[in-house]
């Protein structure tokens, strides 16, 4: 097996003939690229067949995050991301390691990803919303202080659905519990009370429901006047005990702080956003308990996320890149790259924050064999990070405009950039591993 990637032919004959111009992630300084050009200049076109000949050739794992859904290749693995996917990446999936992972860490990453949307949370919304966040882990039993908590299957004070169901909270539980703190405060009282009129609220709900179905000729508003006796006395009951547990609070008023009290979680305004808000992402349909699943370690398995709204897309894509990290980090460190990101359209996703999940890896995934391909039509979202440290870059032809601008950056003669001919020839540069200079050849593009 050629463990090596054909990128073109040497545009400068040395003796007549023109050698072959490969990238071999085995030889290069790690498993990163960076592919540059303007619209239609081939970047999909060639990340196309850089995944090929990685899985195909090379023999590696190639992951490929698609935005535009128009990046197929043959024997690839698919899956569509939108409102009705049966699976899904879940933001609140806390990384089990003790020193890397923790549910502080995981609240903060949650955050982040929310912030990095186009609606920044406020300073309000972030302090409610990580409490609703801690409560959540809290309540399924996971303690941030302790690590022996931090996964499901083990977790001995495991708690709620991450008992029963062997899972993290997802988004689904915050939205519940978001609306549940929310209407606790419309309602005022705290928790007894809340819980006792909540009660009777359900019972009515259910007698009614039978009424219904039993009598169909009754509006619902008159479903209450023809439920049992026995019925009757259990709603008395329910309804009685809702009233002690108010007039218990009201009478215990004593320092005229009640109501702050009550507020102290947050304002209901802040809340109402923020429920309208976890609403919102739990109906993308892309946060969910399972991801897909794609068999086998050598292959093409494609993201495809055509369907999402750009904020979305950029959360999936932070969630999905942290999920690989920590699964590549589990395994230990290895000697090669075998496993790659393809990501075209890179300057939706990327983020000059060098706590970026992006720039993390980049700086630190080679040693654990995670090697990323970026495909962008300009170098200026991209961090210090990615343009001083991907081991190849491949330049596919820029507009007259930005030529000097990628010279100054990339450190080229801008007369070579100006000269390449789209489609047919190329700048490339790799750095191969006990290679000092490692410049740009001018190449002519293999199919
Ligand atoms: N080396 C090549 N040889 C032959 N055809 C090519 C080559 N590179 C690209 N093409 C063709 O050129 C067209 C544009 O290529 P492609 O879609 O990859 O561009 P792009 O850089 O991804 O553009 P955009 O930024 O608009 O997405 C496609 O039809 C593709 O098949
Ligand atoms: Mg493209």
């Amino acid at each position: 097996m050629d463990k090596a990637v054909l990128m073109g032919t040497e545009m400068n004959s040395s003796g007549g003939k023109r050698s072959l111009v490969h990238w071999r992630p085995n030889a290069t300084i790690n498993g990163h690229g960076l592919i540059i050009g303007a619209s239609g200049t081939g970047k999909t076109y060639r990340l196309k067949a850089t995944a090929s000949a990685l899985a195909y050739e090379y023999g590696a794992r190639v992951i490929i995050i698609d935005p535009h859904g128009d990046i197929s290749t043959e024997g690839e693995q698919r899956a569509h991301f939108n409102e009705t996917s049966p699976y899904g990446l879940n933001p609140l999936k806390v990384n089990p390691d003790p020193v890397s992972g923790g549910v502080n860490r995981a609240v903060r990453n949650f955050l982040a990803t929310i912030n990095r949307s186009s609606h920044r949370l406020g300073a309000r919304q972030e302090a409610a919303m990580r409490r609703l966040v801690e409560d959540i882990y809290a309540k399924n039993g996971f303690d941030a202080s302790d690590p022996r908590t931090w996964n499901p299957m083990t977790n001995p004070d495991v708690r709620g659905r991450s008992r029963s169901q062997h899972v993290y909270p997802n988004v689904s539980d915050l939205k519940h519990y978001a609306l549940f703190k929310y209407k606790q405060l419309m309602t005022g009282a705290g928790g007894p009370a809340f819980k006792a009129l909540t009660e009777l609220n359900r019972t009515i709900k259910t007698l009614n429901k039978q009424v219904l179905r039993e009598h169909g000729d009754i509006s619902e508003k008159a479903a209450i006047d023809h439920i049992s006796d026995a019925d009757s006395d259990k709603l008395e009951k329910l309804k009685l005990k809702a009233i002690e547990s108010y007039q218990e609070y009201v009478t215990a008023t004593k320092t005229g702080d009640e109501i702050n009290d009550l507020l102290r979680y947050t304002d209901i305004k802040t809340l109402e956003s923020l429920v309208d808000r976890i609403d919102h992402l739990e109906k993308a349909g892309i946060f969910k308990d399972s991801p897909p699943v794609f068999s086998g370690d050598v292959g093409v398995h494609v993201y495809d996320i055509h369907a999402l709204g750009r904020d979305e897309q950029k959360m999936f894509v932070d969630v999905l890149l942290e999920d690989l990290w920590n699964e590549q980090k589990a395994k230990g460190p290895v000697p090669a790259p075998n496993t790659f990101i393809i990501m075209d359209e890179a300057s939706i996703f990327v983020d000059k924050d060098s706590d970026h999940i992006i720039n993390i890896l980049v700086r630190e995934a080679r040693k654990f064999g995670l090697g990323i391909i970026f495909a962008s039509q300009s170098i200026n979202h991209f961090s210090e990070d990615v343009l001083a440290n991907v081991g190849v870059k491949l330049i596919l032809g820029v507009d007259q405009l930005f030529v000097g601008e990628m010279a100054r950056k990339l450190r080229v003669d801008a007369r070579r950039i100006d000269s390449i001919r789209p489609r047919q020839s190329a700048l490339i540069q790799t750095k191969v591993i006990g290679d000092q200079k490692s410049d740009y050849v001018d190449i002519f593009l293999s199919r």
